[in-house]
């Protein structure tokens, strides 16, 4: 089947990024049935003759306003699509969309009608936010990390930064690889317009992973390779712990002059 990703090598870099993190996430068993969602800012490897490609569907509604994004072409996970049929099969499975109507609206152009994830408000909430801020992160990446979640059912791991601490504690290459921590947002709808403002406002406070509690985790980064990366260290510190519980005993931690260190020596921003 032609696709708008023949003769695009650059573009379809991308895509194939996203479809090895795809695989990633359903071999870590982070994606049950359609769990998670990717979409990735793909704007400047979109040419003049992409450019100029009718929709094929919509224009759609995305349900808040985002002025940044104006103009700008997502690669999106569809809705209700798994993620390991994705890691096969990226263009049936999601679909290329641009955002149109001065951030109100979105356009699917390729390859087909794929409807964007149910969590699109919070990706291109996210997308805007980057734009806004001229940052180079171009990826959102949102899975179902299982110790991560655990953690989010006590109520002593949701208090502002005792995840960070305790995780960065537990080896540290977390701290070197996910130096801003782990934002919490509590517990909201899935989907809805609340989680996504609320998403923001963590981003803002200096994360770049935010715990959705009972949920999930959303991660941003340069591409979706480091985005999974970052999630993969926090998982493994959340790992770490927990076979420590299993072993009878509170894991020790590195101490704070040990994670002062890491800061120093490796210029961390925290
Ligand atoms: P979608 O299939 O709509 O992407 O939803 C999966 C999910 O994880 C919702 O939070
Ligand atoms: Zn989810």
């Amino acid at each position: 089947m032609a696709s708008v990703l023949d003769n695009r090598p650059a573009l379809k870099a991308q895509i194939d990024k996203v479809a090895e993190v795809a695989g990633y996430l359903w071999q870590k068993g982070w994606a049950e049935r359609n769990g998670g969602n990717i979409t990735i800012n793909v704007t400047r490897w979109v040419d003049e003759q992409m450019r100029s490609l009718p929709a094929i569907d919509g224009p759609r509604p995305i349900g808040t306003v985002l002025p940044n994004i104006n103009g700008c072409w997502f690669y999106c996970k569809g809705t209700g699509k798994r993620m390991r049929d994705l890691s096969r099969a990226p263009m049936e499975n999601g679909s290329l969309i641009r955002v149109v109507d001065g951030g109100a609206a979105y356009e699917i152009v390729a390859d087909a009608p794929v409807r964007p994830t149910s969590e699109l408000p919070a990706h291109l909430s996210v997308h805007d936010y980057l734009l806004s801020t001229g940052s180079s992160f171009r990826a959102v990446l949102h899975t179902h990390p299982i110790e991560l979640v655990a953690l989010t059912h006590c109520r002593k791991w949701m208090g502002k930064d005792a995840a960070t601490h305790m995780l960065w504690s537990m080896i540290p290459e977390t701290k070197a690889f996910c130096p801003r921590g782990l934002g919490m947002v509590p517990y909201m709808l899935p989907s809805s317009v609340d989680l996504a403002e609320a998403t923001l406002s963590t981003l803002a406070e200096g994360y770049d992973v935010v715990m959705w509690e009972k949920h999930g985790v959303l991660a941003v980064d340069n591409d979706i390779i480091d985005a999974f990366d970052q999630v993969d260290v926090l998982n493994k510190a959340a790992q770490i712990y927990i076979a420590g519980r299993n072993m009878g005993f509170e894991p020790e931690g590195m101490s704070d002059a040990q994670l002062r260190e890491l800061t120093v020596t490796f210029g961390l921003p925290k």
